[in-house]
């Protein structure tokens, strides 16, 4: 079932890049007319280097304070900032509760030559990237844990890949 309004809601899409965050989260943007918060967009419309950890960082804190205002109105907030760590993950959904609001957690994983290829064919990442690259953040990336899912609400749109709901 979908819908939108009243209750506030906090959609964290996680997952390495390449994994299909944007694409599942402009997916879930305009079925439940939520507000999309993706750094990577916001580095480009800046002009700035997506490997400027600074600004990300700088960027991401933005979003969020932005992200906790909208979910005091109500609103559903999608954030696909990658999220790696569990406790980054803690964090969003322990201030999202406190707030009032739902919130999901959706999980993209794909091999690490799937990932390199998708990476090398959007061609955003200059110079581009190198398999042992994306091999090293496979290894970094805490994968959401079933005890962890457990943690979240279920999700009003499915992931494509799921195969549930
Ligand atoms: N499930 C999928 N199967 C095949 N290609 C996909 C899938 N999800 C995303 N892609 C493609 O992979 C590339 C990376 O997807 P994107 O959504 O930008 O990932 P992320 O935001 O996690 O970096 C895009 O070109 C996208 O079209
Ligand atoms: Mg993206």
């Amino acid at each position: 079932m979908e819908k939108s309004g009243i209750e506030p809601r906090l959609i964290i899409v996680c997952g390495l890049p390449g994994s299909g965050k944007t694409t599942l989260a402009k997916v879930i943007e305009s079925r439940l007319r939520a507000v999309r918060f993706s750094p990577d967009d916001w580095m480009d419309a800046l002009s700035l280097n997506i490997y400027d950890e600074e600004s990300r960082g700088k960027i991401e804190a933005l979003q969020w304070k932005f992200g906790q205002e909208l979910l005091g109105f109500g609103l559903t907030v999608i954030i696909e900032w990658g999220t790696w760590g569990r406790s980054e993950r803690d964090t969003l959904r322990l201030r999202a509760r406190a707030l009032g609001a739902a919130v999901e957690l959706h999980y993209l994983s794909a091999p690490v030559d799937v990932l390199l290829d998708r990476i090398q064919r959007r061609g955003m990442e200059q110079p581009p990237i190198e398999r042992d690259t994306v091999s090293r953040w496979f290894e970094m990336f805490q994968a959401p844990t079933p005890e962890e899912m457990a943690l979240f609400d279920a999700p009003l749109v499915a992931d494509p890949a799921s195969g549930s709901n």
